[in-house]
């Protein structure tokens, strides 16, 4: 299977290659979101309702694409953002995001979902590693993997604060994803079909050991964390204001709230001593029914750019749209599904193909708008449509 140009030229490609080798539970836990999915569509729509103002026949010879997060220079104004489950993409999982995030000069969030350990990960690459934190199973988890996080040399705590109770995502529920991570293989029974008829992906899971518990989630006198226990835990372990001074006791590196949606709750992010914040609808799979990010992102920057660090997430999938994002106000912007669905169709090549695929996309957008970097983007290069923002 290829992965250069015709067969792969945009993300969307990825997602067909990706929709191809996986199983359609495993599919669609990433393709998918919560309820209706209006938030997961908006997320895509609100691009299409900023339209640029370029200006032409200014010479831009080189174009910058480097940004600077949380005090570390990145290469790239996008960041791999934490994807619970990507070692059931592919058992390179979380190993391939840091690589690539590493050799690209970008920094990788790695979720507290995740597959592979919080030592492995770090060690495949020399760049900043940033770890994201849920308290699913309770605070004396969460304390052990604090420490791990600050022994391997993580430098920064991204606090997710959107996920009180997993979001209603019905795909999963019609195609077992439940049942998948079980141990016990007569509650995957009925999904068998299906899961034969990709037998790369099945080969790859069965050799990587299939159903592993969460090695980051350690809980104290039982072990670690059984995939099947998540929903339960999640909603077992509500993160609170109140525990982010606990967390603060435990971290004195950057934290950052993941999860923003209001100018509120980006005022309380900044008082409660946030280095920074996300603005994020966490991909729409948990309260259906928000604005697209990029509708919220105007309100959220008046109110708090420069008292902390605006980063952005949902729904880019074209380097145009990190710029349009940039124009908006944000410092820089995480790739969810962007990178995943490339991690999903061919591992470590894959998501090489999409990191490529989003700095030429930006290179050429910022080169046909006449804007010598991507630090020097702002809001004279687009114009919102009528109704686009959401306060
Ligand atoms: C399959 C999947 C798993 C995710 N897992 C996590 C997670 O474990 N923790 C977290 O904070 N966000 C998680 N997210 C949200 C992403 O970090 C990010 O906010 C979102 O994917 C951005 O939207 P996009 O996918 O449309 O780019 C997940 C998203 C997806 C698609």
């Amino acid at each position: 299977m290829s992965l250069a140009s015709p067969n792969v030229v945009n993300v969307k490609d990825l997602r067909r290659l990706a929709r191809r080798r996986l199983p359609d539970a495993v599919f669609d836990y990433l393709d998918g979101a919560a309820d209706d999915e209006v938030t997961l569509r908006d997320s895509e729509q609100a691009y299409k309702e900023v339209l640029f103002k370029p200006r032409f026949a200014v010479a831009t010879p080189a174009c910058d694409l480097s940004v600077t997060v949380l005090g570390h220079k990145l290469d790239l104004p996008f960041l791999l953002g934490p994807i619970g489950y990507s070692r059931l993409m592919h058992p390179r999982g979380e190993l391939a995001a840091s690589k690539a995030a590493g050799h690209h000069g970008t920094a990788y969030i790695l979720s507290t979902m995740s597959g592979h350990t919080i030592e492995d990960v770090k060690a495949e690459s020399a760049g900043p590693t940033f770890y994201q934190l849920y308290l699913a199973g309770g605070r004396g988890a969460a304390e052990g993997a604090i420490a791990r996080v600050k022994a391997a040399g993580y430098k920064a705590l991204f606090v997710t604060i959107d996920t009180p109770v997993a979001g209603n995502r019905e795909r999963d529920v019609r195609n077992g994803m439940r049942q998948l991570m079980s141990p016990n293989w007569f509650h995957r029974i009925p999904y068998i079909p299906n899961i034969l008829k990709h037998p790369r992906w099945l080969a790859g899971y069965m050799l990587d050991g299939m159903s592993r518990p969460f090695p980051n989630i350690v809980v104290p006198g039982s072990g670690p964390l059984a995939a099947i226990d998540v929903g339960a835990a999640l909603q077992a372990a509500q993160v609170s204001w109140t525990d982010l001074k606990w967390i603060r006791q435990l971290w004195s590196g950057p934290i950052v709230i993941k999860g923003v949606m209001t100018a509120d709750d980006a005022r309380r992010s900044v008082d409660e001593g946030a280095q920074g914040i996300v603005v994020s609808t966490h991909a729409g799979r948990q309260l259906d029914g928000v604005a697209g990010s990029l509708r919220v992102l105007p309100g959220i920057v008046e109110a708090v750019k420069g008292k902390t660090e605006i980063l952005f997430d949902g729904g880019i999938r074209r380097g145009a749209d990190v710029v349009r994002a940039k124009a908006l106000g944000a410092d820089a912007v995480l790739l969810g599904r962007g990178y995943a669905y490339g991690l999903a169709a061919a591992g470590d090549a894959g998501i090489e193909r999409a990191i490529e695929i989003f700095r030429a996309d930006i290179i050429r957008t910022l080169t046909l708008l006449g804007c010598p970097s991507i630090g020097q983007i702002d809001s004279s290069y687009v114009a919102m449509r009528p109704g686009f923002r959401v306060d």
